[in-house]
């Protein structure tokens, strides 16, 4: 991890901070010099952990999905530090029961059949939490940084919207949306001194991975040069986007996926 200073006097949300990379972001932000990291999360009793955990953050529980939920977060936020210099987006769900099914289709030598029976529940489940938390998330962070006319959002797409896995194509579906969105966004919001740019991380070791069954998670890490990275590389990474060395890099999909594959 890098040390150092380079986010001394800058104010940060951290969405989805609970748990996985976004504690990580949540850990690295302070140890380089935030004034204050606040972290969303829906999991409160897990953000309030890392909150306690590192020194100048702060908690609060929001769903994602909840429009007015989030506005009032970022408002509260506003209130109490007056700018927001920085925020990350890393609140997003995968979907458990189709990597069950995957997991048994493999165990049973059987060809997958997970599409076909693809109920709207577990479609609509993943993308108003990975796809409409991420428009709430990210238009109230614009509006938040247009006064100051300045700041950095990072939001975490995935490297699934590319190489997309053959019975998570609602998953994959979510994350492409979340790249196209951003890139848009970015483009728009450039001019006004606000910088957003995409991760797009490969299988990387989080209580997320931790759920996957063990032949998906095989799949995954035999998938790249390298297999799981840890939620620290991702922070890192993260950061770069969020600080000023990488000025010149607007609506960038940033693949930080071990070499699983280029573009
Ligand atoms: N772990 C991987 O292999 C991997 C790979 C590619 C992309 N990603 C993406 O990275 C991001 C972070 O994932 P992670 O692996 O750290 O997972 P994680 O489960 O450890 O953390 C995700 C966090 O999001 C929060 N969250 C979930 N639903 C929410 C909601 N409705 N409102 C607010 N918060 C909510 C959870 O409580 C949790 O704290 C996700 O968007 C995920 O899709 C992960």
């Amino acid at each position: 991890m890098a040390g150092g200073e380079r986010f001394r006097d800058t104010v940060a949300v951290v969405v989805g901070g609970a748990s996985g990379i976004g504690a990580a972001v949540v850990v690295q932000l302070v140890a380089e010099g935030c004034t204050a990291v606040y972290i969303a999360d829906i999991d409160g009793v897990s953000a309030s952990a890392v909150a306690v955990s590192n020194p100048r953050a702060h908690y609060a529980e929001v769903d994602v999905r909840d429009a007015g939920a989030v506005d009032s977060f970022f408002a509260d936020v506003l209130a109490a530090e007056g700018r927001i210099d920085i925020v990350v987006h890393a609140a997003g769900v995968d979907d458990p029961r189709a990597k069950a099914a995957m997991h048994e289709a493999r165990e049973a030598g059987a060809p997958l059949d997970i599409f076909r029976t693809l109920d709207h529940d577990q479609w609509s489940r993943v993308m108003r939490i990975n796809l409409d938390g991420t428009f709430h998330v990210l238009q109230a962070a614009v509006r938040a940084m247009h006064p100051a006319r300045s700041g950095a959002i990072v939001v975490i797409g995935s490297s699934a919207a590319f190489d997309t896995l053959a019975g998570y194509g609602h998953y994959a579906a979510s994350k492409a949306g979340v790249h196209a969105l951003a890139q848009s966004v970015a483009k728009e919001v450039a001019g006004l001194g606000i910088r957003v740019n995409v991760i797009a991380p490969g299988p990387v070791d989080t209580p997320m991975a931790a759920r996957t069954p063990d032949s998906v998670r095989k799949q995954m890490a035999a998938s790249g040069a390298i297999g799981y990275a840890s939620a620290e590389e991702l922070a890192a990474n993260i950061l770069f986007l969020a600080s000023p060395a990488s000025s010149n890099v607007v609506g960038a999909v940033l693949l930080s996926n071990g070499g699983r594959f280029t573009v």
